[in-house]
């Protein structure tokens, strides 16, 4: 039987917040797969498939990430992903995920992939989703954690591409359980895929979109309304459109929120100017994810301690947070209270 959050929530500050922020189960709802990718890892990949890198070293390569904006770290990004040649590459990868995520105690995980980044490049569909599945199978036996897979559409790339790309995704519609769509937003509306989006509706697949991280509110919006994504990724440019503010806090559609990838790509100027308290304050059912924890300084523990250690926030800010993370899932009625009970629990012991 759920409890709830102890009596005494608010006394818990200083390092008993910090030690509980760690310790408190969570959901992980925003992470690419291949921004989890170390620079470790692409230089032992490049080695292992004889793939040259323009960069000499892994300091060398790791001093390049000084991103400007979405685009600056997008061409990066996909730079580091062409390392990734086999189904053992991609498992590999996944499971180094999956072991930094158990220590930052994420018991869920629903994971981007991009696949038009490998097939453009000759990479089997069946190539990336099979290694990514069976790390996620591995995963649950080896560390108890439960993992699915989101598919995500490059919106840099045409509708007709992402219609080839599903068509492609179709056999192993079973080892996925939706869509996203991710990549450059400027210039690229949700409107550019809404045939892709409706037919995925038809075929059942759970729906997110990326909007209104470098996009205008207008984007969200139309995530909202063309796309019916049942989760914004990112979603922080809401807070400029006051109207859409209050139809997110009145649907509760949730943001998956990326802290620290907002300051690194230049989306908000500082962490104590991230506006993740004003959300909340905002009644939005908003979470804490990484994004592309290898590349912008931190996984979702470091989101959480870094971003509680520069804003305002407290306890209940910290039990929301995670509480969103859980309800705002695509698991099972059952399988989320029992992360909800393993929460209050967390708290209670705080
Ligand atoms: N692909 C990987 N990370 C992304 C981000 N933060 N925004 C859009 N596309 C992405
Ligand atoms: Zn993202």
């Amino acid at each position: 039987m759920r409890s709830g959050p102890p009596a005494n929530l608010d006394a818990i500050t200083g390092e008993r917040l910090r030690a509980l922020l760690r310790a408190m189960p969570k959901a992980e709802l925003h992470v690419h797969i291949e921004g989890t990718l170390e620079p470790e890892l692409i230089f032992a990949l490049a080695d292992r498939n004889g793939v040259a890198l323009p960069y000499p070293s892994v300091d060398a390569l790791r001093a390049a990430y000084a991103f400007t904006d979405l685009q600056s770290f997008l061409d990066i990004y996909y730079a580091g992903a062409s390392v990734l040649r086999t189904e053992e590459d991609f498992h590999a990868m996944a499971m180094a995920y999956f072991a930094r995520a158990v220590a930052d105690h994420v018991v869920h995980a629903e994971i981007f992939f991009d696949p038009q980044t490998h097939t453009s490049r000759g990479v089997p569909m069946a190539t990336v989703v099979h290694g990514l599945a069976r790390a996620g199978q591995d995963a649950r036996r080896i560390h108890g954690i439960d993992a699915s897979l989101i598919l995500c559409f490059l919106r840099h790339l045409s509708e007709d591409d992402a219609f080839a790309t599903l068509e492609a995704a179709l056999p192993l519609r079973d080892q996925f359980i939706g869509v996203g769509l991710d990549s450059g937003e400027r210039g690229n509306p949700p409107e550019k895929f809404a045939r892709v989006f409706a037919r995925c509706g038809e075929l059942g697949l759970r729906r997110v979109a990326h909007a209104g991280e470098e996009g205008p509110p207008a984007y969200i919006r139309a995530a909202l309304d063309v796309l019916h994504a049942e989760r914004i990724d990112h979603g922080v440019r809401c807070l400029e459109d006051p109207a859409l503010v209050t139809d997110l806090a009145r649907i509760q559609v949730p943001l998956t929120v990326c802290p620290l990838s907002n300051v690194r790509l230049g989306v908000v100027p500082a962490l104590h100017r991230h506006p993740l308290g004003a959300l909340l304050a905002a009644g939005i059912r908003a979470t804490v994810n990484s994004d592309d924890p290898a590349y912008f300084g931190g996984y979702i523990g470091a989101n959480y301690a870094e971003t509680f250690a520069a804003l305002p926030l407290g306890p209940r800010d910290a039990y929301a947070l995670a509480r969103n993370g859980f309800t705002a899932s695509f698991a099972e009625p059952g399988v989320k209270r029992r992360w909800l009970d393993a929460l209050d629990e967390a708290f209670a012991a705080a």
